[in-house]
């Protein structure tokens, strides 16, 4: 049911823990199933140089988050905006279809974290695609 993938991220999840003096965080729950996402970035010249995840969630939410962040350090925040859950899914070699919310739920943090650090700087939030699909 799970690729071999999502149970070492699962079983060993990359990233875990708290940036103290984080650029950005952002926090986003599924009230469906009732799991909590939290992940720290911290950027420079535009880049996510470190960036860290708490959760309180199932498996294949470890899984996502933690593929999650070995994706998003080292990319621009325009880079690291563009990563979906497809993105996240398909590096964790495929979710089951009743799991993929799980990797929405990454997607949405990255776009929190990112709108939270551009708001601290006096920016704009950008405009995630997710909005207009949530409720
Ligand atoms: Fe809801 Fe995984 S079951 S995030």
């Amino acid at each position: 049911m799970y690729s071999d993938k999502v149970m070492e991220h699962f079983m060993n999840p990359r990233n875990v823990g708290v940036i103290k003096d984080a650029d950005g965080i952002g926090e986003v729950g599924n009230a469906q199933c009732g799991d909590i996402m939290r992940i720290f970035i911290k950027v420079k010249n535009n880049i996510i140089v470190d960036t860290k995840f708490m959760i309180f969630g199932c498996g294949s939410a470890v899984a996502s988050s933690s593929m999650a962040t070995e994706i998003i350090k080292g990319k621009t925040l325009e880079d690291a905006w563009k990563i979906t859950n497809k993105t996240v899914a398909d590096s964790l070699d495929g979710l089951p279809t009743i799991k993929m919310h799980c990797s929405v739920l990454a997607e949405e943090v990255i776009h929190a974290a990112i709108n939270d650090y551009r708001v601290k700087q006096g920016m704009e939030p950008w405009i995630s695609s997710l909005d207009s699909e949530m409720v």
